[in-house]
């Protein structure tokens, strides 16, 4: 057995309780290319929460949410990144590591959130509100970011708004999060118009449902979801609360409202607790499949670069969120 061999066959084991053998036999040569190529090229994949098991157990070397991902696209020790995930994740990995080549498996990975606003749009909010400050969601495009103050996601949006220690913020582009980030800080949300195709399908409806089904299960929303679902849930959470909820409680029986993969990938870690599996699928996220991590990794495409009249002040946004010292230095509006 060679040592890719030895590699697929390792990996196997990581996703043996999700992927049934028979499927595991088309993708083996796939992860035996990967790891080669990850070898040859000194290249590591970033993986979103969101992949499906066989990248996210199986090929990536860095797992996480939006939030792990930027910062540990900081430490990168690598020539090259592929970001398993969508365009605004590689876009902020190659914000945070300018001298290295970034790579998309799919150009075409896009977000409906990143697609709802223009930076025109931004400007417009500031004009209508002069001096109050723009906390962007990471899920939109850099040149989105340069018009922002200071950037957030879903596992830290709370802690940045409530840091801020002001009345009222422009909170854009995603109308759910914001709506849910208002009524738990009490700080006046101004947003926009954007929401995620995935989230915004679940309604308090399901969750009744899911409840009547399944008696004690708890229910885990991501703050995506409008504001009727999170209040129906139990708890709300990026998709690494979501995982420390898990890990933290191990529920008997347990309902992530979100994206299908994060309960394929948190099954394999714990067994002992059943997930209900109400999800919906991120057309975007699933452009990503082996096949297309390898050809990106044959191929070095499709390579990530931003527009230098956009990437320092993207930058800096990023920098913020990530660098709570630096919220309220003075290119901060707040
Ligand atoms: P997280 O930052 O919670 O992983 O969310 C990213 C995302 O795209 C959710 O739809
Ligand atoms: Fe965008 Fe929603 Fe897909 Fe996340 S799940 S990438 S927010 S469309």
């Amino acid at each position: 057995m060679t040592i890719t061999l030895e590699r697929a066959e390792q990996a196997y084991c990581r996703v043996r309780d999700v992927v049934p053998r028979v499927e595991w036999a088309t993708m083996a040569d796939d992860v035996e290319a990967i790891f080669r190529l990850k070898q040859e090229r000194n290249a590591i994949i970033l993986a979103h929460n969101y992949m499906t098991p066989e990248i996210f157990h199986g090929v990536a070397d860095i797992t996480g949410d939006s939030l792990a991902l930027a910062r540990q696209a900081v430490d990168v020790d690598a020539d090259v990144i592929v970001l398993a995930g969508v365009h605004f994740m590689a876009e902020t990995a190659k914000l945070l590591n300018p001298a290295k080549t970034v790579l998309i498996p799919d150009p075409l990975a896009g977000c409906s959130l990143a697609e709802s606003i223009t930076p025109e749009d931004v400007r417009a909010l500031r004009a209508q509100h002069p001096g109050v400050p723009v906390v962007t969601y990471v899920n939109t495009s850099a040149a989105v970011k340069a018009e922002s103050d200071i950037c957030c996601t879903s596992g830290n949006a709370e802690q940045i708004i409530a840091g801020l220690g002001v009345d009222r913020v422009i909170m854009i582009p995603d109308q759910y999060l914001a709506a849910n980030i208002a009524a738990r800080t009490g700080v006046e949300v101004i947003t926009h118009p954007g929401s995620c195709e995935v989230h915004e399908r679940f309604t308090a409806d399901d969750i009744r449902q899911i409840r009547a089904d399944h008696p004690g299960v708890d229910v885990i929303a991501h703050p995506e979801c409008p504001p009727a679902v999170v209040a129906a849930a139990d708890f709300a959470g990026s998709t690494a609360d979501m995982v420390d909820y898990v890990a933290r409680k191990r529920p008997g029986q347990v309902a992530l409202i979100t994206e299908c993969s994060m309960s394929d990938n948190v099954a394999q870690l714990y067994p002992d607790v059943k997930f209900v599996r109400p999800c919906n699928l991120c057309p975007h996220m699933k452009r990503n499949t082996l096949s297309v991590i390898r050809r990106a990794l044959e191929t070095m495409t499709h390579e990530v670069t931003i527009d230098a009249s956009v990437a320092e002040s993207a930058r800096a946004a990023v920098a913020r969120m990530l660098q709570p010292g630096l919220w309220k230095d003075k290119a901060v509006t707040a």
